[in-house]
């Protein structure tokens, strides 16, 4: 239709996409089979490609997603499959009108299984090449934490001498903090968000998808971020949210994510309405697209049709996501 022309066409950024949550059924049994990675025979769900597809269909919750996405990242093994991975996002993205990526990726979840840094970050930075060169479309990685492990374990990988050089050479924007969470609030994390402050990293954090919008204040309050990723619950606290406006942070919302791991009971519920009247910046983002039924795009259509939003607020929910990317401003100027 023409709207989807329109919505196709707007110039995105995206700011919350996990790579690993890119993972396609297609390419994981390519992976596991190629790598000779057994997948759990006692779960029925990967007999097939389409058993995989329709558990995914069936998420309980946060915690009952990550346990497939854990398992499903198991089959990355070389610099090759890291590369294939990030590129058959960059694709996708490039395809949906995204001009700025700017891309989430959980190295303790590679480490802890005996993958070195370099394996990882020198695939990906293959994919960012050929994004720049072959898409036209510009990248930055963003390094995030696995908030269900201790602090002390984050803050050791943090430091670890691979990671430091590519916080250095800039080959990583800034870090994030993502994996389940309940019962894991941010504060826990404040020493490495204020070693990464001094370093000079962009500083963002998962608060508030399904844990309460105190957590997006303790983010904001303990660890200094500048970015909120997802951010929802802010719409239970009035004042904060006055806050959060007035401060022009800029939260990531990912509609399609919230409905599927049932962070709301349909589309309908996100505040998307009540963060445009009270002049809250978000940018609107596929949080893991192999997982949630769909691309950046789908989540665009997704909410116009759930708020019938006009074109003013469609041109407002882009400049804010330009605003808010971590790009230099020659590249913002370039995109608006
Ligand atoms: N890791 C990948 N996707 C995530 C999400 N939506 N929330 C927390 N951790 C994640
Ligand atoms: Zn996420």
């Amino acid at each position: 239709s023409e709207l989807h022309s329109f919505l196709k066409k707007l110039p995105k950024c995206e700011h919350h996409i996990h790579l690993e949550g890119a993972l396609a059924p297609s390419l994981l049994f390519q992976l596991a089979s190629r790598n000779e990675i057994i997948l759990p025979p006692d779960d029925d769900a990967f007999k097939s490609r389409d058993a995989l597809l329709a558990r995914y269909k069936r998420f309980l919750s946060l915690d009952d997603f990550l346990h497939y996405y854990y398992i499903g990242m198991s089959v990355l093994i070389h610099e090759d499959d890291f590369e294939a991975l990030a590129w058959d996002y960059f694709r996708h993205a490039s395809s949906d009108g995204v001009h700025h990526a700017e891309v989430f990726f959980d190295p303790q979840a590679h480490i802890s299984r005996g993958i070195s840094y370099s394996t990882i970050l020198n695939g990906f930075n293959a994919a960012r090449s050929r994004a720049q060169c072959e898409l036209g479309i510009t990248t930055e990685l963003i390094c995030c934490f696995l908030r269900h492990l201790p602090a002390s374990k984050c803050l050791a990988v943090f430091e670890q001498d691979d990671i430091q050089a590519s916080f250095a050479n800039g080959a990583i924007k800034g870090i994030g903090l993502d994996s389940s969470e309940l019962g894991f609030p941010p504060h826990l994390f404040k020493d490495m968000y204020e070693k990464a402050a001094k370093q000079g990293l962009r500083r963002t954090a998962h608060a508030g998808e399904e844990g309460p919008a105190d957590f997006i204040t303790n983010a904001l309050e303990a660890l200094g971020v500048e970015r909120i990723d997802h951010g929802i619950r802010l719409a239970d606290d009035d004042e904060l949210m006055g806050r959060v406006a007035a401060n022009g942070t800029m939260l990531t919302v990912c509609p399609l994510s919230n409905v599927v791991l049932k962070c709301v009971g349909s589309l309908e519920e996100l505040p998307i309405r009540m963060f445009l009247d009270a002049g809250i910046k978000f940018s609107i983002n596929s949080d893991d697209p192999a997982y949630f039924g769909g691309y950046v795009l789908d989540n665009y259509c997704a909410v116009h049709e759930a708020f019938d939003l006009d074109i003013g607020d469609w041109e407002r929910i882009c400049r804010s996501s330009i605003k808010g990317s971590w790009c230099n401003t020659k590249r913002k100027a370039e995109m608006i």
